[in-house]
């Protein structure tokens, strides 16, 4: 079936190995099973939080250069940096025509972010009613509120039909769905309805605490450490202090789930039964590292490859928005000419 994926990855801190299986793994399966696939460094969506220049510039090349390493292969993925595509900033004017106002005020992040307001002036004040408080969008840019609409028209540009992405992202599709609704029923079938495609939470793989692996509980294992460093982290897993001999479940250990994720079939099923007959969790820490370390042996080599080199990914990202725009002014002009314009 001629299907196009297309997703956005927002550069705003280094993938750890939790992103890598949750999200970065399954996006780029579901690649290689797509007719057209269009993965982009969503550079315009992290301006509304960063504003410094060199810190924005280092981040993208450091999301590109970690996808690149894990495997995105920039001949059979569409591979750009949305700044590059200003087809994009276009369609995003024109379909802010056709969004209400007030489903942008619904949307989540900004919801959020006037929450946080409210609580943090009530708090200072005493006050309970929401006429005594300050303003309640301080400090929100008009970034921050019409992110969803750039967002779709990230997705709307490229008639994509499925977009894979987090939990926290569905509300973003579905908004894209409801403004190509909109501007549909006025001029026709122009725009294509996307659908969201969920990706694992970064639950699947437990952080060295045992919760949810993420940037925010500072229990990640990150991804390009030399494996020293790697044997280490692993060995930081918080483990109980039954003895080596006694039988262990492995469905209940956090380090068999991760070590199932990079060995074969027949390599998690001896260890299955080491965990059943008994198994010391040094020796289920050195079974992880083993495996870890060699499925991220090449990609370490690659992306220090990459990182020293940003003026290649820059031309690689470049070629990648030349095929891009062919796409996307394909549809932009469609557009423009539903709505009246040249
Ligand atoms: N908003 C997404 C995030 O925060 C990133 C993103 C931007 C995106 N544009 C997109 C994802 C288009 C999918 C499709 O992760």
């Amino acid at each position: 079936m001629a299907s196009t994926v297309l997703t956005g990855i927002k550069p705003t801190g280094t993938p750890h190995l939790g992103n890598f299986v949750g999200a970065i793994k399954p996006a780029l399966a579901l690649a290689g099973t797509a007719s057209n696939a269009l993965y982009f460094v969503a550079d315009y969506h992290a301006l509304n939080v960063i504003h410094d220049a060199q810190k924005l510039r280092a981040l993208v090349h450091e999301v590109a250069a970690t996808w690149l390493a894990l495997g995105l292969d920039p001949e059979k993925v569409i591979f750009y940096r949305q700044s590059d595509v200003p087809e994009i900033f276009e369609l995003t004017w024109i379909l802010s025509c056709f969004t209400a106002k007030g489903l942008m005020n619904r949307a989540h992040a900004y919801k959020a972010a006037v929450a946080r307001n409210m609580e943090s002036r009530a708090g200072a004040s005493g006050a309970a009613n929401v006429e005594d408080m300050d303003d309640l969008d301080a400090g929100i840019n008009m970034g921050l509120y019409s992110y969803p609409v750039l967002m779709a028209a990230d997705i709307l540009l490229f008639k994509t039909n499925v977009v894979p992405v987090g939990k926290d992202q569905v509300q973003h599709i579905e908004i894209a769905r409801d403004i190509a609704q909109r501007f549909n029923a006025i001029y026709g079938p122009t725009l294509v309805l996307p659908a969201a495609r969920i990706s694992a939470d970064t639950a699947v793989i437990p952080g060295l605490d045992g919760r949810k692996m993420s940037k925010s509980y500072d229990n990640t294992i990150q991804l390009f450490v030399p494996p020293e460093k790697l044997r280490k982290t692993i060995f930081k897993y918080k483990t109980d202090s039954s003895p080596p001999s006694e039988p262990k479940d492995p469905d209940a250990s956090p380090l068999f789930h991760l070590y199932r994720e990079f060995a074969t079939p027949e390599e998690t099923e001896a260890l299955r039964g080491r965990y059943r007959s008994g198994i010391g969790w040094g020796e289920a820490k050195e079974a992880v590292f083993e495996v870890l370390n060699r499925a991220l042996e090449e990609p370490r080599r690659r992306y220090a490859e990459l990182m020293a080199d940003p003026a290649g990914v820059d031309a690689l990202l470049a070629e990648g928005a030349v095929r891009a725009r062919q796409i996307a002014s394909a549809t932009l002009q469609e557009t423009r000419r539903a709505v009246g314009a040249r």
